[in-house]
């Protein structure tokens, strides 16, 4: 945020929160206008964009999402599995907590910068690997790749973005985490890692809550069409499929294709084949989060899958504290599922996290108005954060500690 949108907010009260990170000039209007900033083309989806003020926070993404997206896409990218139980925990979890600011810290600006696996970046805010991404937006993941870059922060690739590892690689030169499912057949597991190695990024994280349940998706029969299907085999390196195949073979390679019934052996193997750091994303557990460390594993994604796999699991938010006192330090801690504020993101670092990513925002974001909206969608993360920071008077992230939040 400028000092002076920030001073902007200070002086003029709640009710000018629109003009944070605009043109004051600009938006004079904003409250009764609602065609300000907004236009009428088509989008990819063949809805016409509706006319809607600018989304100033990720709640008006979500509903842009909603308004210029298929429904089965949107349905794909916003509901959780079974009773959305873990879904709305997720979120609910942050809104119980309560920020407790001590006053009079004479801070009036934040160092948002922080170092994940030692890289330094510009906000402790990554983007979740989010599969698909092709499907809300014809760029997918190059755009958020884009995105992620002008934000200085980290881009976590799906392994079922849309888009190979080397496509991604190209799209922008900023920092990159390569999420991986993992093939069935080994060697073109072990390719995969080599190309992902020579492509530059600078970690793997391996996803090991497997397995989406989402009725939302078996009611709308959303599946990715053949072409993206074939196209997502073969980046991935089973070159032997081919357009020429039927969908139900496609389907059915597809089917056998992965590894989904993966044990702690895995990361003795992933670890003889690669140097390049290990993060796991699922941990809920501290015994797990043990095993992981013992094992050398670099870094934890404390993590429910965003409420989309096993329905019932608590939030991620609540089983942070454990896990970072597992770890005691000898790994990096992250945590996703549920940050909609910057707010979120100052209670998870209170509570250990060094960084958060997110995925519902920055997909809703996407699929509203691709590279533009993710971009803009973090960089009001980005000033909801600063915000929060100062106003908990931290001038930087180390200073934000467990005494920020109420116990
Ligand atoms: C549309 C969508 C697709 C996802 N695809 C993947 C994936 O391919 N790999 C993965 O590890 N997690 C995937 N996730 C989970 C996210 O990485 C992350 O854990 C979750 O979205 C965090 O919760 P949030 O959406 O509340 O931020 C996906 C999430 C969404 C919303």
């Amino acid at each position: 945020m400028d000092r002076r949108a920030f001073t902007q907010l200070l002086t003029m009260g709640a009710g000018t929160l629109p003009l944070l990170g605009a043109d004051a000039a600009d938006n004079d209007n904003l409250a009764t206008d609602d065609s300000v900033k907004s236009d009428d083309v088509a989008t990819s989806s063949g809805k016409a964009k509706p006319t809607m003020p600018e989304p100033v926070n990720v709640a008006d993404f979500q509903k842009l999402a909603e308004s210029r997206m298929q429904n089965a896409t949107y349905n794909y990218i916003t509901t959780g599995s079974a009773d959305e139980i873990t879904l709305r925990e997720n979120v609910e979890a942050f809104r119980r907590m309560k920020v407790f600011p001590p006053l009079l810290k004479g801070v009036s600006k934040a160092d948002l910068s922080t170092t994940v696996m030692k890289r330094k970046i510009d906000m402790p805010i990554l983007l979740a690997p989010v599969a698909a991404q092709r499907m809300f937006h014809p760029e997918g993941a190059l755009a958020s790749a884009r995105a992620a870059a002008a934000a200085k922060t980290v881009f976590a690739v799906s392994s079922s973005v849309g888009h190979s590892v080397e496509e991604v690689a190209r799209a922008a030169a900023g920092p990159k985490w390569f999420q991986l499912y993992v093939p069935k057949d080994r060697a073109v597991a072990r390719q995969l890692v080599q190309r992902i190695d020579k492509a530059g990024y600078e970690a793997i994280i391996v996803t090991v809550d497997l397995g989406e349940w989402k009725d939302a998706d078996r009611r709308d029969r959303f599946t990715l069409p053949k072409e993206m299907l074939v196209k997502h085999l073969r980046d991935v390196g089973y070159t032997q499929v081919t357009n020429e195949m039927s969908n139900e073979e496609v389907q059915a390679f597809n089917l056998k294709a992965w590894e989904i019934s993966l044990s702690w052996e895995f990361f003795g193997w992933l670890r003889s084949i690669t140097k390049t750091p290990l993060l796991i994303k699922g941990v809920l557990r501290k015994d797990d989060a043990e095993k992981a460390v013992s094992l050398g594993i670099d870094g934890i994604v404390v993590s429910n899958h965003g409420g989309r796999r096993l329905d019932g699991m608590p939030a991620s938010i609540e089983m942070l504290p454990d896990i970072v006192q597992a770890v005691k330090g000898r790994a990096e801690v992250y945590m996703d599922g549920g940050i909609r504020r910057g707010t979120d993101v100052l209670k998870a670092l209170a509570l250990g996290a060094r960084g958060v990513l997110v995925g519902r925002p920055y997909a809703w974001a996407l699929g509203a108005d691709g590279e533009a909206g993710v971009r803009k969608v973090l960089t009001l993360l980005r000033e909801e954060f600063e915000n929060a920071m100062v106003s908990t008077g931290c001038s930087k992230v180390s200073d934000i500690n467990r005494s920020l939040l109420m116990s």
